[in-house]
């Protein structure tokens, strides 16, 4: 009988594709299967983010209780950008812990799983070219990476730390993914990286030059991809020829993450972004202009080191000029191993939650109006879940999420839809195609 593994997903979509890369070695080579019981699991595996502090400390309280509940015998492993960072402390701390694995280290998960006690999280390894085995969550839509690890150095950022140098993965290695996922039956692509338009920057091996717009112009050209999205792309690399191809290829999704961060140059640059404000709302404003119905979604980070009040207000004036569909926000949160983190000029705590729940109370009313006009309006949209309350969810190619009344043989299919009630986190519709 097979065993199982229960594994827990913290953080990114990059690490919702890891785990599905676990999953698929641990089957092909070690005959596990997935199971969402932890207490009668025979391995248990926490993948983790450390993108900012309070996961880190969430960590640690729930192995204590998957070692608590688990079942006799079972294995507990760390794996995830926390485990590239903390590694053998976490066994020190944890001492029943099993195995840590770095976030660029999972294509070993089903050799450490034998090895009691290792630690294995070197960020120069290289798995742009390991050929991994196929597991996917979803049969609708197939997360496809395009890129491992990080070249920039935002100073608040642990990524490069955990995740190591940027290496592109071979074009046709990604060509091949895409179709053998849609033949699969998978509709959308969703092209995953930290940085994903630097594509092609470094490869491992020799590699003709291909860059992000090229590798899109070739995704696309595959008849059984039908929607292509990616995340996140960086601002600095938002080029005319980028933002061109984005405006006509139809096959891409009319969505794009343009991580701000903050709107206050003199910020940005302490931040090591690379871009000016006025420079990312030159870029909006042009892709508004070639898309006027595209939705930009945005990171943004309030209380970094030195951020004045009118610092943060010019974060506000972006986000008014740009109007963005969406926004992650989060207040700043030090990292180790980073350079913000050396820096002596901290925003007090109570100034940065001020800040953060101002911008949260204006966005908040943005998107009110944004999706208030959304009202009667029809929308072209995939669906790909099932929903609570009989609902089936899905999404327009400019990334409303909209719900519609129906049965589960709407799923993997697209259909024509009009919104009858719109609210802040998705749309209720009815199909009339
Ligand atoms: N390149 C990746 C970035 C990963 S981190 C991407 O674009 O997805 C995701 C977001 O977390 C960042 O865009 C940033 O807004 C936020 N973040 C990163 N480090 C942070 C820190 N130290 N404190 C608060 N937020 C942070
Ligand atoms: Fe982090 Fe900046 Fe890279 S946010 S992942 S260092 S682009």
């Amino acid at each position: 009988m097979s065993k199982t593994v229960f594994i827990e997903t913290l953080g990114c979509a990059m690490n919702e594709r890891d785990t599905e890369h676990m999953i698929a070695e641990l089957n092909a080579k070690e005959d596990y299967v997935q199971t969402d019981d932890s207490r009668t699991a025979d391995l248990i595996i926490i993948n983790t983010c450390s993108v900012r502090e309070r996961p880190v400390h969430k960590l640690f309280s729930e192995l204590g209780s998957f070692n608590k509940y688990k079942k006799l015998g079972a294995k507990i492993g760390v794996t995830g950008c926390t485990a590239s960072h903390l590694g053998r402390d976490i066994i020190k701390r944890a001492p029943y812990v099993d195995f840590v694995l770095g976030a660029r280290n999972v294509s070993k998960i089903s050799e450490i799983i034998h090895k009691p006690k290792a630690v294995e999280i070197d960020i120069d390894y290289d798995e742009s070219q390991f050929a991994f085995k196929e597991f996917r969550g979803s049969v609708n839509k197939a997360f496809v990476n395009i890129s491992i690890g990080c070249d920039k150095a935002c100073t608040f950022c642990i990524v490069p730390k955990t995740r190591g140098d940027e290496i592109s993965i071979p074009t046709d290695l990604i060509l091949q993914e895409c179709e053998r996922a849609t033949e699969a039956g998978a509709k959308e692509i969703f092209l995953l990286g930290q940085n994903v338009n630097n594509y092609g920057r470094r490869f491992s091996g020799d590699h003709e030059k291909v860059n992000f717009t090229e590798l899109l112009r070739r995704i696309s050209k595959i008849d059984t991809v039908k929607r292509i999205r990616f995340t996140s792309p960086h601002p600095f690399h938002m080029d005319d020829e980028f933002l061109e191809e984005f405006a006509k290829n139809d096959k891409i999704c009319k969505s794009m993450h343009m991580p701000l961060q903050s709107g206050s140059s003199a910020i940005l640059k302490m931040m090591k972004r690379g871009y000016t404000k006025e420079w990312f709302l030159n870029r909006a404003k042009k892709l508004r202009e070639m898309v006027p119905n595209v939705s930009i979604s945005t990171d943004i980070i309030v209380a970094f080191p030195g951020e004045t009040q009118e610092d943060f207000e010019e974060t506000i004036d972006v986000m008014r000029e740009v109007r963005f569909d969406q926004v992650f926000s989060f207040k700043y949160s030090p990292r180790p191993l980073t350079e913000a983190a050396e820096m002596t000029n901290e925003v007090e705590a109570e100034v940065g939650s001020e800040r953060l729940a101002y911008l949260q109370g204006f966005q908040n009313s943005v998107t009110d109006e944004i999706t208030n006009g959304h009202l009667g309006k029809t929308f072209e949209v995939f669906f790909e879940e099932k929903r609570d309350g009989g609902f089936i969810a899905g999404r327009s190619d400019n990334n409303i999420l909209i719900k519609v009344e129906a049965d589960e043989s709407l799923l993997g299919s697209f259909a024509k839809v009009k919104v009858i009630k719109t609210g802040r986190m998705s749309q209720i519709g009815e199909i009339i195609a």
